[in-house]
């Protein structure tokens, strides 16, 4: 096997604040069934390691073009962080805790219904609006031309017809459980490394779509063409033994790329294991003010506690300029909107506002699948596969289902889970609380104080996560906290529990288990916990 090239050769020296690049011999391994001649390990890493403290561009990260923003006054800032404090004892729950999303927070209700209801607070004349959203996040697509106008413009190449068949009852997808499951609402996202830099976005880490099969596998295709390929994984069970003698097993996993139709990948393909997350709660996340997310980081950091977090810098193609970057699992886009509509490209090949592009994914060595007939037509919707407005409603429905209510909070063994959570540093990332901004036209998100567990930041989760896959600024081992409000209601939803950003994890306890890196002090403190206090943070988790 040749040596792949150094992370170097795509580091041009610059003279603006320049990651170290390093290389680390680790690697998902990819195997490419057929032909496993080449990268039994992975595309060699490529890590940014920040060199100076961040300060020069957080002016910038933190213009928030998608909002229109009442500013605080002194005086709301004064309330905000006293609210915002650490609690100081952990006897009685704090107030509000109850209600994670405020006002938008919804009854819980034990049925695969809890995450689809709208939130409470929105105003009675957009519910159909948020209806008609759900309608198109829910309608299966269908390829062109067909008799069905305003739901053709499929593919060729795709990974679902619906947006609902991934995030499955508005809940989150799960691995291919063997070679018959279903493997739709996973997807593997493809580079290679180098490509053209972006020099807006310090420590940008630039890659480039595969040549032939882009920037994601698509695993089903229109009748008359081939699906790319077929996402293989295979795993391995690794038992780890707890304090007290209880072992949990983790499953390890190991993808391939299988039945490649147009020949063998790059050699220095990058792949990165994606299943779909919960949609809850999300508008509320986009109106997080960025200051108080940037507040948040300590690339190098200077605090000690061994916990960095750095903010994702993406390119937004909605507004044509850095900005920071908060969904996706590297927080690779900054809105919803942006999301939603590189989802109709990628995941379905429908062209729309953002994206125009009728034949979806398909590269430029895909001559067939670029010619291939389109759902479009001069006039009808915008000219576009997914018009403006449908674009704008499947947002607004993105961005208003309701987070359900806390279970429990009072019970004194989801209590002390709580302290315990507190004390190991969990919540040094999980971050407990924010206020929302206050915002001119959209009173579901205005002022509302929200407890995701989430610092919207990215960590280096360690080698046993790392996808070795950069997306951005965020390398192969950062991920963004996951938002944990609902997490534990997975299961309930969807009849699967699956955690982390590739659904392997099969419970909470497995998820804690994999953290590493930034991370792997809390999880040792797990392992090391008395048997008690270990049930305790899972009530906790369970709890929110
Ligand atoms: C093939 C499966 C699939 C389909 C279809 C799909 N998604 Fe997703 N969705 C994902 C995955 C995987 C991610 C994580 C993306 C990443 O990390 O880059 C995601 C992320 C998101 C997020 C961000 C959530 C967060 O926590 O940051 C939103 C919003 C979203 N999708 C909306 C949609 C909408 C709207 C549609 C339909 C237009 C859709 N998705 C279709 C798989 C899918
Ligand atoms: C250094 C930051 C950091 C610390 C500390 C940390 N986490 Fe996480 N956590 C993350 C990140 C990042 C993810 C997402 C990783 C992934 O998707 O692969 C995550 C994921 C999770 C998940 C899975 C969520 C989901 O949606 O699948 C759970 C549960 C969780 N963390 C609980 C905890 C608990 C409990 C602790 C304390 C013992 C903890 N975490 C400490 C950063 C952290």
């Amino acid at each position: 096997m040749t040596r792949p090239v150094l992370a170097r050769d795509f580091f041009p020296a610059s003279a603006s604040m320049r990651s170290l690049a390093l290389l680390l011999a680790c690697g998902l391994a990819l195997t490419v069934s057929g032909s496993a001649a080449f990268a039994e390990t992975a595309s060699d890493a490529v890590r940014a390691v920040p060199v100076a403290p961040e300060t020069s561009d957080t002016a910038e990260w933190r213009a928030e073009p998608h909002l229109d923003i009442v500013p605080r006054t002194k005086a709301e800032a004064g309330r905000i962080s006293a609210v915002l404090a650490p609690p100081v004892e952990f006897s009685a729950p704090e107030p509000f805790e109850g209600k994670p999303a405020g006002a938008a927070t919804t009854r819980f209700i034990p049925t695969a219904e809890a995450f689809s209801q709208f939130s409470p607070n929105m105003p009675v004349e957009r519910e159909m609006d948020f209806k008609i959203g759900n309608a198109i996040f829910r309608k299966l697509w269908v390829g062109a031309p067909s008799s069905t106008r305003g739901s053709d413009g499929l593919g060729p190449l795709y990974n679902a017809r619906a947006c609902q068949n991934c995030h499955v009852k508005d809940g989150r997808g799960h691995l291919p459980e063997g070679p018959d499951d279903s493997r739709v609402s996973a997807l593997l996202r493809l580079s290679v490394p180098g490509g053209p830099d972006r020099p807006e976005i310090p420590d940008y880490i630039p890659t480039s779509p595969d040549p032939v099969y882009g920037g994601q596998l698509q695993d089903l295709a229109l009748a008359g063409f081939l699906a790319e390929a077929r996402m293989g994984v295979t795993w391995t069970e690794e038992p780890v033994t707890l304090a007290g003698g209880e072992v949990v097993h983790l499953r390890r996993p190991t993808y391939a790329v299988e039945n490649p139709a147009h020949g063998a990948p790059h050699p220095y393909l990058q792949i990165s294991p994606r299943v779909a997350p919960q949609m809850i709660g999300l508008g509320l996340l986009e109106a997080v003010p960025a200051a108080d997310i940037l507040a948040l980081a300590d690339p190098g950091d200077s605090d000690g506690d061994g916990i960095s977090g750095r903010p994702q810098i993406v390119w937004s193609s909605e507004f044509d300029r850095p900005m920071l970057g908060r969904f996706g699992l590297k927080a690779g886009n900054a809105t919803i909107r942006e999301q939603a509509a590189s989802a109709f490209l990628g995941d379905m090949g429908l062209s729309n506002p953002l994206f125009p592009f009728a034949f979806g994914e398909c590269s430029e060595a895909q001559a067939d699948c670029r010619a291939a007939p389109e759902g479009q037509e001069t006039g009808v919707r915008d000219g576009l596969e997914v018009d403006r407005e449908s674009l704008d409603l499947v947002s607004f429905y993105s961005r208003n289902l309701a987070v359900p209510a806390r279970r429990d909070l009072d019970d004194p063994q989801v209590l002390r889970g709580k302290e315990i959570a507190y004390g190991i540093g969990c919540t040094a990332c999980h971050n407990p609380k924010f206020v929302t901004h206050r915002l001119q036209d959209q009173p579901e998100q205005s002022f509302q104080l929200i407890w995701p567990y989430t610092d919207m930041l990215l960590h280096d989760m360690g080698e046993g996560l790392a996808d070795n896959r950069p997306e951005s600024r965020a390398d192969g081992r950062e991920w963004r906290t996951a938002p944990l409000w609902g997490v534990s209601l997975n299961g309930q939803v969807t009849g699967v529990e699956s955690y982390l950003h590739d659904g392997r994890a099969r419970s909470l306890m497995e998820a804690i288990l994999w953290h590493g890196g930034e991370a792997q002090a809390a999880r040792d403190s797990v392992v090391d916990l008395p048997a008690p206090d270990r049930k305790a943070l899972v009530a906790w988790l369970q709890s929110l």
